[in-house]
């Protein structure tokens, strides 16, 4: 009859498989788990101004303008957290139409929360963390802009995916007395 390795091998086999369908199952399922979450964005005020800043990413440090956005975030993601989320990643994008740019995405703020206790957001007058210029940079020419808060579930196991999101309108202004001077 059979020996006790061919026994080991059929378990370990049978093992194996079982375990991935459940791993597919929850990655599948993860997403269906309802949840209600609660947000806002509310923009209080949007500041361009024209200067060189300290940019990590830009050595050259380039003369440009730079939006200052005010803005108040409000939600609760409570109800987001099931068994398989291991984190939120929250964050703020600008998005707008620019000339020669169809589709442009700038990050302007994001947060890490981490457990059930930091899912309340309540965020006043808060700035953006990161700088927002456009390519060109002037936002000459920028228009459909919207301001998007995202939800991301990191799950332990499966896929990530996109959620919950707020959107409003956002208009970029051009700095005082930039009129005419496209961006050097
Ligand atoms: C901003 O939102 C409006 C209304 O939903 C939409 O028509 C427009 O295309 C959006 N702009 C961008 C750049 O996605």
């Amino acid at each position: 009859m059979y020996n006790f390795l061919q026994r080991l091998s059929a378990i370990t086999s049978f093992a194996m498989s079982t375990l991935m369908v459940m791993a597919i199952l929850i990655s599948v399922t993860t997403p269906l788990i309802p949840s209600s979450p609660t947000h806002s964005l509310t923009l209080r005020g949007v500041q361009t101004t024209t200067g060189r800043r300290v940019d990590t990413l830009d050595k050259k440090s380039r003369s440009a303008e730079y939006a200052q956005l005010t803005f108040d975030v409000d939600a609760d993601l409570t109800s987001m957290f099931n068994w398989n989320t291991k984190l939120l990643f929250a964050y703020i994008t600008a998005d707008y139409r620019a000339p020669g740019f169809e589709t442009n995405r700038v990050v302007v703020w994001d947060r890490i929360v981490r457990n059930r206790r930091q899912a309340k957001l309540r965020l006043r007058k808060h700035q953006n963390k990161y700088l927002l210029r456009n390519y060109a940079l002037t936002f000459e020419g920028v228009e459909a802009a919207n301001l998007t808060l995202h939800i991301n579930p990191v799950p332990y196991l499966g896929l990530m995916y996109d959620r919950s999101a707020t959107s409003i309108p956002l208009s970029l202004p051009r700095a005082a007395g930039s009129a005419g001077q496209a961006g050097r």
